[in-house]
């Protein structure tokens, strides 16, 4: 399941980060190169009605922001994705005030790095990022994970309500914030109905 993402047809350039990042990050459906497409489409979305974005910014940053999980380091992912994306910038001759907007961007997009997004492109990341945590993607995503760490029903409620159900609380858009409205409630009404289930069952959690 891929789709055409016209944030990334932008130039010959933006296409050769693109074919680089489709094959490191292959296709792990939640932090994969799938994440990055159905991040590239909020992005989308959430800049259609913003004036002044620089979409190559947006379109490298998008296509970069998780690569560094695919490379071997004691660094958060977000900083190794910055290193990355400096290198590979700097040899297709893109200059230093580029680098320095998409590296702020990788940077903003964590959540625990904790690091304000002060641009329009990093706020849109940030913020598609996060959509992309949330709704029935967001279930599936948790769900996926607590499969791969072998989490049960009680770690995984608690990782819906300390981290996915805080996350409308950190975007910095209006445009985000209208689309994270149903998300937000989707994954309210989960976490309700399966505490519900479980509590019927006599599991207090
Ligand atoms: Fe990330
Ligand atoms: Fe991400």
């Amino acid at each position: 399941m891929s789709r055409l993402v016209p944030l990334f047809e932008l130039n010959d350039k933006v296409k050769f980060v693109e074919e680089f990042a489709r094959t490191t990050m292959g296709d792990d459906p939640c932090h994969g190169w799938p994440h990055v497409e159905r991040v590239a489409a909020y992005a989308e979305r959430i800049a259609e009605s913003i004036e002044g974005v620089d979409y190559e910014v947006l379109a490298i940053a998008t296509l970069l922001h998780d690569i560094g999980r695919f490379y071997q380091t004691n660094l958060h992912h977000a900083i190794t994705s910055s290193k990355v994306a400096e290198v590979l910038l700097r040899g297709l001759n893109y200059d230093d005030e580029f680098i320095e907007k998409v590296s702020h961007a990788i940077i903003a997009h964590s959540f625990s790095l904790g690091v304000e997004a002060k641009t329009i492109e990093a706020k849109i990341l940030s913020d598609a990022d996060k959509l992309d945590a949330m709704g029935a993607i967001g279930i599936f995503r948790v769900i996926y994970t607590s499969g791969m760490k072998k989490r049960g029903f009680s770690d995984s409620i608690h990782h819906f309500e300390e981290k996915i159900l805080k996350l409308k609380e950190k975007l910095y858009l209006p445009q985000s914030k209208r689309i994270a409205g149903e998300l937000h409630r989707r994954v309210e009404l989960y976490v309700a109905w399966l505490r519900d289930e479980m509590n019927s069952l006599g599991y207090y959690m």
